[in-house]
């Protein structure tokens, strides 16, 4: 990871062909960087937002593991931050024109699959919303700086059975082509027991889970102020009471006579599943990865992982991810 932290130490281009490889989990050929596993063809993305990047202090990340509820994380603080501007019941809000992944950028694949020189996000005016799948300890320390200078984070984390199961959905109904997305990785399909032994060895998109939830919630235990730790099974259970403290978090409070005026029941309504999936922005098109804008917004319930997984196998996961998580005071 010595390009990653120190900078030059070696071009990411050059570094890749030598990092270990994983081609048994379609539709990416993923690289082990840094501990975790990443799609080839993001790692240049890691290194832009490194080299190229130019973090403000007022910077908001929105950071998952992937399939946690990153989109939905993604509408309900774009719709809270800017509801002075974009009143959340009016019908001309953004969110329901666009989908979430327009609204907020991931800014890995934003470098990733542009050919534009320079920091793309330079723009932007502030405070600015971002999104970020890059694990915490991969993170550029202009971020992460424990200082004024560093940036806010909000994460959200799921059951990894629910995370596996959605993925699986996800990659099954797309068809994804970028470069490292090949014919040989698509013929034959895998089947789910295949991913799933590839998923309970850390072999995912940003794996392994329980390493990519620990960094972010030991860091949210250690600086509280900088780093805000939710969990998707509780915004499902609380939704009105977890934008109240995303909020509070981002510096931005609702007011009583906001909650009075039900300004936070309008954005928990503005951003659920059912009302997102109703709109042409988000149940047709595709995004830059040629993803399918639906693919976003499947069933959004705690505990689907049990239509789709044997106990057996659900237990095998739980086991690998206690053991890993020991210590460290999270528990699923
Ligand atoms: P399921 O596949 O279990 O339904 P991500 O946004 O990180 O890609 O995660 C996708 C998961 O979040 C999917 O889970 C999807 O249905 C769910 N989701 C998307 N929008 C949501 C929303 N507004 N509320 C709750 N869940 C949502």
């Amino acid at each position: 990871t010595s390009v990653h932290r120190k900078g030059s130490a070696m071009d990411m281009a050059e570094l890749i062909p030598t990092l270990p490889l994983e081609t048994g989990c379609p539709p990416f050929l993923l690289r082990q960087y840094g501990g975790y596993w990443q799609p080839e063809w993001v790692l240049p993305g890691f290194e832009a937002v490194n080299t190229r990047f130019q973090p403000r202090p007022s910077d908001v990340f929105l950071a998952s593991f992937p399939k946690s509820g990153t989109t939905w994380l993604k509408a309900l603080a774009f719709a809270t931050v800017n509801r002075a501007e974009h009143p959340p019941s009016g019908d001309a809000h953004p969110l329901r024109r666009s989908g979430p992944h327009d609204c907020v950028k991931f800014v890995e694949s934003t470098f990733a699959l542009s050919d534009e020189d320079g920091d793309l996000f330079a723009a932007l005016p502030s405070p600015r919303l971002l999104a970020t799948h890059i694990p915490y300890s991969l993170l550029p320390e202009h971020i992460t700086a424990d200082d004024d200078s560093g940036c806010r984070i909000v994460y959200i984390c799921r059951d990894p059975k629910d995370a596996f199961v959605s993925t699986w959905f996800f990659t099954k109904n797309n068809k994804v082509k970028v470069a490292g997305s090949t014919e040989l990785l698509q013929h034959p399909a895998p089947s789910i027991e295949q991913v799933f032994d590839l998923f309970c060895d850390g072999r995912s998109v940003s794996g392994p889970q329980w390493h990519h939830v620990r960094e972010y919630w030991e860091e949210s235990q250690r600086r509280p102020n900088k780093v805000l730790f939710l969990r998707y099974e509780e915004m499902l259970r609380e939704p009105a009471r977890n934008v109240k403290k995303l909020a509070e978090f981002l510096g931005c409070p609702f007011t009583a006579e906001e909650v009075a005026a039900g300004v936070v029941d309008a954005i928990v309504d503005l951003c659920s599943i059912d009302q997102l999936k109703k709109l042409q922005a988000n149940n047709t098109g595709v995004t830059d990865l040629a993803v399918k804008n639906e693919t976003f917004f499947r069933k959004g319930l705690a505990g689907d992982w049990s239509n789709h997984i044997s106990s057996e196998m659900a237990s095998r996961l739980d086991r690998v991810v206690e053991d890993a998580l020991r210590g460290s005071g999270l528990t699923f």
